[in-house]
């Protein structure tokens, strides 16, 4: 029996991801603003928070909505309803499209 070449590749692909969260993880910081503990407690478990920093170009409040719904349903992100809203108000007043 041998092991897959697609399930080598695969786990590879994650131990790359994993290692490049933690290295630049704590050092990105995001802008003080009302909410901001929610959004660490809540949004750096999966990867480095500067993700919200590079799509603030794109975002609107609409936008920020949708992606934080994306993060809870599509990616399986545990955070809850309130907290969403509160998150959803920090990235649009701060990394809001202008
Ligand atoms: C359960 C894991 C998880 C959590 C928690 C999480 N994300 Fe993500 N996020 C992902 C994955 C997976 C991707 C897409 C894959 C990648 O590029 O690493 C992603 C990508 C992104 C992107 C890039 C654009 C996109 O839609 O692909 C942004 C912006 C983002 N996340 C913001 C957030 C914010 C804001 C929070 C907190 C509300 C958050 N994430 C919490 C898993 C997560």
């Amino acid at each position: 029996m041998s092991v897959s070449p697609k399930v080598l590749l695969m786990s590879g692909a994650l131990a790359a991801l994993s290692f490049e969260a933690k290295a630049d993880g704590p050092e990105f910081q995001l802008k003080q603003g009302a909410n901001l503990d929610v959004v660490e407690e809540n949004c750096a478990a999966c990867h480095s928070l500067d993700y919200i920093e590079m799509n603030s170009p794109f975002l609107d409040e609409k936008g920020w909505q949708a992606s934080v719904a994306k993060m809870v349903k599509a990616f399986g992100a545990p955070i809850e309803a309130a907290d969403q809203q509160k998150i959803v108000e920090y990235l649009a007043a701060n990394y809001g499209k202008k």
